[in-house]
């Protein structure tokens, strides 16, 4: 069973895509790390974020087994590979991988912004999570400032906002729900009553229940 799971910054799709993935046995992707990883390894190599044809090869040339750096989860890494991810240079090459993992037999759980509309369009169950700006915002606050980060909550909804926007208007795989996604907006819910939703959707799209 391939389930993919879409959505919008900080709305909970990593916890919960974990949570679905230990709940059936299933291996799990996040994809945003694919990208924070090739912003990481742009940066590093000296390039700016806007030079394409770098980003493009840190696509090509990325190491998976680079992608549990926890680097990759510090404040701006996320903003860095929503820039890069806007080019089709860099999503193309990123393709294939995604594709071998979602190939894995038994199935596998991808998480992202596209794995519904492009990645993986015939998967079994599409979950498409948000909550309002603000309820993000207030959820990533908390957890930033539980890492010492000094920030205010306007600032963090105005990042979000913004990353938000440039998924959305992107050209290539912008951020939308694919049409067959079930929507599960976690504005009111907390991860255990997020998760029991997601789970009755998912058994319900691939008729297990
Ligand atoms: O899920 P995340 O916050 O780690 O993703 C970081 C950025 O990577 C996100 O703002 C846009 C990009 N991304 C994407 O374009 N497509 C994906 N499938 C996953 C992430």
């Amino acid at each position: 069973m391939i389930i993919a799971i879409d959505g919008t910054a900080a709305a909970g799709k990593s916890t919960l895509a974990r949570k679905i993935a230990a709940h059936y046995g299933l291996p799990h992707l996040d994809t945003g790390s694919i990208y924070r990883a090739v912003a990481r390894d742009v940066q590093k190599a000296g390039h700016a974020l806007t030079e394409v044809n770098a980003a493009a090869g840190a696509a090509r040339n990325l190491d998976a087994a680079t992608l549990s750096d926890p680097e990759l989860r510090l404040k701006g890494a996320g903003e860095a590979a929503s820039v890069v991810a806007a080019y089709p240079e860099v999503r193309a090459a990123l393709l294939d991988f995604q594709r071998s993992f979602a190939a894995t037999p038994g199935g596998a759980v991808l998480e992202g912004r596209d794995i519904g509309t492009v990645v993986c369009p015939d998967a079994d169950a599409k979950i498409f999570v948000s909550a309002s700006a603000k309820a993000r915002a207030a959820r990533r606050y908390v957890e930033l400032r539980g890492y010492g980060v000094d920030i205010t909550e306007e600032t963090v909804l105005k990042e979000i906002e913004d990353r938000d926007r440039r998924d959305r208007e992107r050209a290539v795989s912008p951020l939308i729900p694919a049409k067959d996604a079930l929507l599960l907006d976690t504005t009111e819910l907390d991860i255990e009553k997020a998760l029991a939703a997601a789970l009755e959707l998912i058994d319900k799209a691939a008729g297990l229940r």
